[in-house]
């Protein structure tokens, strides 16, 4: 047996039937908030992503040769594609441009609960301005969106990248230095970060203040300490948008650093508690690329999804919905009614009904145990005798009860029975 690659998965039609749902939601969401959908290629350019992405997500990329000896990347984000598609075709549109994406990600990492080296994400992008308004509109939209999703228990936190850059390179002044350190900040890596200060003769009351920036969180008025006061009035406005948008489970956390090197301002992670090691759901921030990629210079602010951590997050939070993919399934009771059966099968389709009829052949009662495994709310049943009458007979799966109801009109009792419409 051929396995699939370390660190992929596949979805059967359960999983894939609350995947959907959750997606839905969320796109709903996107759409009331007035992003556009926008679908970019699988696989880019790498230098689309070396550019700017930062070391970690380059360090972690599928990068390959094309037969023309050209070098790919299988997208590991897809900010840099929207800003990219942005500055080839929309540069002209008026501002704001709102985007929004599903697509897969590939990142070559160690996979584990919740990390994987192929994984799903829902991102928007918000291009034209980085004020405290466009940020209080992407936050507020990635809430509404978990939200949506159905998930309660979540954690809320906004720093300022700016706020932590100008403090590391006010005393490391090497650059690659710097990033480095940064790069040990996301992590909370604070061991090696001390061991790179001493290794590098740099000042350990710097490293004591990074690293008590880094563990700053708590309400606005943690903001008083800070010195950049751009910064302290950029997110105090932004926390009263979020509080007039209905958005106040919010925490400052000026720790946040984000292991994509893009970001120039506001910064923003949503947590759900209750996963393990992987529990960041949700990571964006405001950053520039577009200049980088060759068009003006625009101030954006994203976020994306992780809908796998989603999922597993709503998985601990409450049972699974019961999957039932059937709302009919015809049973013809002999040989000679099979054709007849497709008719009624056809007929309930057409008006929205998810219906399926046999196709193996078998015996009416096979057909009922099949029916019962399968999880068919409604067994029509198609004899000789009923049809002479112009009837079937009306199974309900979960009673057992049944009813005679004319040929003509199953589609419509069936809808009256399941209480709705199409599904
Ligand atoms: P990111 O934090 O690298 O940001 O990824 C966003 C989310 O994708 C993470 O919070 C996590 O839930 C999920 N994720 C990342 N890696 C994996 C993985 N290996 N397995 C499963 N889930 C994963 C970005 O990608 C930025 N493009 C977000 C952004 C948009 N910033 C501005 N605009």
């Amino acid at each position: 047996m051929i396995q699939r690659p370390r660190g992929t998965r596949d979805f059967g039609p359960a999983d894939m039937f609350r995947r959907r749902k959750a997606e839905r939601a969320m796109r709903d969401i996107c759409h009331r908030y007035g992003f556009g959908e926008v679908v970019t290629p699988t696989f880019e350019q790498s230098e689309l992503f070396t550019l700017r992405s930062g070391q970690s997500i380059v360090d972690e990329m599928y990068v390959f040769k094309d037969k023309g000896d050209r070098e790919i990347a299988l997208r590991p984000e897809i900010t840099a594609s929207v800003i990219r598609l942005f500055v080839n075709e929309m540069s002209n549109q008026p501002k704001p441009l709102k985007l929004y994406y599903v697509g897969n990600c590939f990142r070559y990492e160690n996979p584990q609960s919740g990390r994987y080296r192929e994984f799903f994400q829902l991102g928007a992008e918000l291009i034209g301005n980085e004020n405290p308004e466009t940020d209080a509109e992407v936050i507020s939209l990635a809430v509404n969106c978990i939200r949506a999703a159905g998930l309660q228990d979540f954690q809320v936190r906004v720093g300022h990248i700016g706020v932590m850059k100008s403090l590391a390179l006010s005393g490391v002044q090497d650059p690659a230095l710097a990033g480095r350190a940064l790069r040990m900040i996301d992590k909370k890596d604070f061991d090696a970060m001390g061991d790179m200060f001493d290794a590098n003769s740099l000042s350990r009351n710097l490293f004591d203040r990074i690293t008590a920036l880094a563990e700053t969180r708590g309400g606005t008025e943690v903001l008083d300490d800070v010195e950049d006061v751009k910064a302290q009035q950029h997110l105090k406005e932004l926390f009263e948008i979020l509080k007039l948008q209905g958005v106040e489970d919010v925490e400052i956390d000026l720790g946040i650093v984000r292991g994509l090197d893009y970001y120039t301002g506001m910064v923003f992670e949503i947590d759900a508690p209750r996963l393990g090691a992987e529990k960041q759901i949700l990571g964006g921030g405001s950053y520039t690329l577009s200049e980088l990629f060759g068009g003006e210079a625009v101030f954006s602010t994203g976020f994306a999804i992780g809908i796998d951590r989603v999922m597993l997050a709503l998985d601990a939070e409450q049972e699974a919905p019961e999957y039932a993919p059937l709302d009919a399934y015809v049973v013809p009771t002999e040989d000679a009614m099979r054709k007849y059966a497709f008719a009624i099968v056809s007929k309930m389709r057409s008006k929205g009904l998810r219906a399926d009829v046999d196709l193996m052949r078998r015996s009416m009662s096979k057909n009922l145990k099949y029916a019962a495994s399968v999880g068919v709310r409604y067994a029509v049943i198609v004899g000789k005798e009923e049809m002479s009458k112009r009837s079937v007979t009306l199974r309900d799966m979960k009673t057992g009860e049944q009813k005679q109801v004319p040929a003509d009109f199953v589609a419509e009792e069936l809808e009256n029975s399941l209480g709705k419409g199409a599904p």
